[in-house]
């Protein structure tokens, strides 16, 4: 880094940077090296078929590892961190790229059978050798969360009429987990999951003309998937309240594989991203959580009681409730630069900084409802008319957020919003200063006081996201002749220097550029100098990166996800090559001799 003095040079980013590239490969800096860690259909127990493209069965499919891993989490299992728990989301099915000559009309059950199975969630040991290596083994730990295991509801609303259908009078038990986005891992020890896009699910939404389905996405007759036909639960004309115990931060115990995962109605029902969750100075909990939409806003959960510290049983049975009584709050923006500096073209304001300061609005405590009109179960399942009815502020796609685990400065990824600015559409604001914005921006939020008990923020944009030479871009302030192009960042993490990484989904809106992994220092004089880790091959996006020490891990999903291409015709062959069908998995990066960046 020259121009720089050594004390400013940031710790464990010494690394070229990758150029941008369509490659149908993952491509790391050189002197790394990579390797897949596990595939869709990878057998995750002893029992398990190898995985046979042409011959795939629904019992084989829930004993194997699933499709389209997203979340990624590794728990060392004991202070070597040779053993590990790999956990994985498997956010959503894409059958045309699983089954040859799949005809979407006409699904069947079989194949049906097998999308319920590749959804959920994986848990698996791996082995670290001590280059960072990671091996898949067999355990008595490993597990698969599917479509159809039964999960727990828990919190304001749990047993509320709104939840209850004729398969579960009570309200309280689910089956399965759907569309499960980016998450987090709890000071606890357990797994907090987002359900994301959970509408498309859902059939026959149209005929039942509720607002409060339509204000989630829930409308129209037959869904894409046709599972309506092989579950009534799946067609809201014959269970209208199915789709209320979707959409929720789920939590599942990867050390314990016979227990019951939950669903948290306390932190509300919406497109979740993720959940992570922060542990403040008198012991209670608080967890971030992002509505990823065009316009959907950021939310905060506080808990009522504290954690109690230790790995006891009795601990950690304590601590897997402290989601289910508290208060949730949305957040409101404003900005401080002049009247109309900020009016869409995304230069920067005279001010110099798009910031401003924020309050997080209550929306429910309990059985205590903030909002006129609707009742604390009311504001839990529908939680997005409750933050409309506070005024809270419409985001660009929020996605990941994670707290600086030295600052405590929050960082969400806010990934696009073309419709911003669009007919009839809230048009540029300082927080997301772009209309028709196709490449995000990175926030910092600031509790008051860096507490984030605290109900006042201020905040700042880090990154304003896109090709460097475009004028509309910022790097918070650094010579953009020296950072990589960027376009939608979703997932972010975090290294153990206080190093900020993120990976991005833009479907090629950068010049058809494949998208990665990057890593920027947000601090020190080269804060802002982002830099390429990774690219992943054509068509997919890198999501659930754990950043280690001596090892990088990223989900590779939906490789070959193209415009046209199907298993029939696939745009990817990764990573299995020659003319195969590409599959979704998960990567592991390392140096062999060396720590990551250094
Ligand atoms: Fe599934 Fe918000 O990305
Ligand atoms: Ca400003
Ligand atoms: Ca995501
Ligand atoms: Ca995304």
């Amino acid at each position: 880094a020259c121009g720089t003095t050594p004390e400013q040079r940031p710790t464990g980013l010494d690394f070229a940077p990758v150029a941008p590239n369509e490659l149908d490969e993952v491509v790391v800096p050189e002197g790394y090296r990579q390797a897949v860690v596990i595939r869709w259909g990878d057998p995750l127990f002893p029992d398990a078929p190898e995985f046979d493209f042409d011959r795939q069965a629904a019992a084989a499919q829930a004993r194997q590892f699933g499709f389209n891993c997203d979340f990624a989490a590794l728990l060392p299992l004991d202070a070597t961190g040779r053993e590990q728990l790999l956990v994985t989301n498997h956010e959503y099915t894409s059958e045309q790229f699983m089954f040859r000559g799949y005809d979407e009309e006409d699904p069947t059950r079989e194949q049906v059978e097998v999308a319920w199975a590749a959804h959920g969630l994986s848990v698996l040991l791996v082995e670290q050798d001590g280059d960072g290596r990671l091996t898949p083994r067999f355990s008595d730990r490993n597990r698969r969360i599917t479509a159809t295991t039964p999960f727990r509801l828990t919190g304001p609303a749990a047993g509320s009429d709104l939840l209850k259908t004729s398969a579960d009078p009570t309200g309280t038990l689910v089956l399965g987990t759907l569309n499960n986005c980016a998450g987090g891992v709890t000071p606890w020890g357990t797994i907090l999951s987002g359900e994301e896009n959970f509408h498309q699910y859902f059939a026959n939404a149209e005929r039942l003309g509720d607002p409060r389905l339509a204000r989630y996405g829930l409308t129209g007759a037959a869904t894409d998937r046709k599972w309506e036909r092989f579950d009534r639960r799946f067609d809201l004309a014959r269970e209208p309240n199915e789709a209320n115990r979707f959409g929720y931060v789920v939590e599942l115990d990867p050390h314990d594989p016979g227990s019951t995962p939950v669903k948290h109605t306390a932190l509300g029902r919406f497109k979740h991203e993720c959940a992570n969750v922060r542990v403040t100075r008198d012991g209670r909990v608080v967890a971030y959580s992002g509505d990823d939409e065009r316009f959907e806003y950021i939310y905060k959960f506080i808990s009522d009681r504290k954690l109690r510290r230790g790995d006891s049983r009795s601990a950690r049975r304590h601590n897997t409730t402290l989601l289910d009584e508290g208060t949730l709050y949305v957040a409101r923006f404003s900005g401080d630069s002049p009247a109309g500096e900020v009016g869409g073209s995304g230069a920067t304001p005279s001010d110099g900084r798009f910031d401003g300061s924020g309050e997080w609005v209550p929306l429910a405590s309990g059985d205590r409802s903030f909002v006129p009109g609707m009742t604390a179960e009311e504001v839990c399942v529908f939680t997005r008319l409750a933050a409309d009815a506070v005024g809270a502020t419409k985001m660009d796609r929020p996605e990941d957020i994670q707290t600086h685990p030295h600052t405590g400065v929050v960082y969400c990824a806010l990934s696009n919003n073309v419709d911003r600015g669009e007919d009839g559409e809230e048009g540029a604001t300082e927080p997301n200063p772009r209309v028709a914005n196709k490449h995000g921006q990175v926030l910092e939020l600031t509790d008051r006081g860096g507490d984030p008990l605290s109900l006042a923020f201020s905040w700042n944009l880090m990154l304003v996201c896109g090709d460097p030479a475009s004028p509309d871009t910022y790097f918070a302030g650094y010579d953009k002749s020296r950072v990589s192009p960027i376009s939608s960042p979703d997932n972010v993490a975090f290294d153990r220097h206080g190093n900020l990484w993120i990976s991005s989904d833009s479907d090629g809106a950068l010049n058809g550029y494949n998208d990665g992994l990057y890593a920027v220092p947000v601090s020190g004089g080269e804060r802002g100098h982002l830099k390429a880790f990774l690219t992943v091959p054509r068509g997919a996006e890198t999501c659930g990166p754990v950043i280690g020490e001596r090892v990088v891990t990223v989900c590779v999903q939906h490789p070959g996800e193209v415009d046209g291409a199907s298993a029939d015709a696939p745009a990817s062959h990764w990573p299995d090559g020659g003319d195969s069908p590409p599959r979704p998995s998960v990567v592991a990066v390392w140096r062999p001799g060396h720590r990551i960046g250094e």
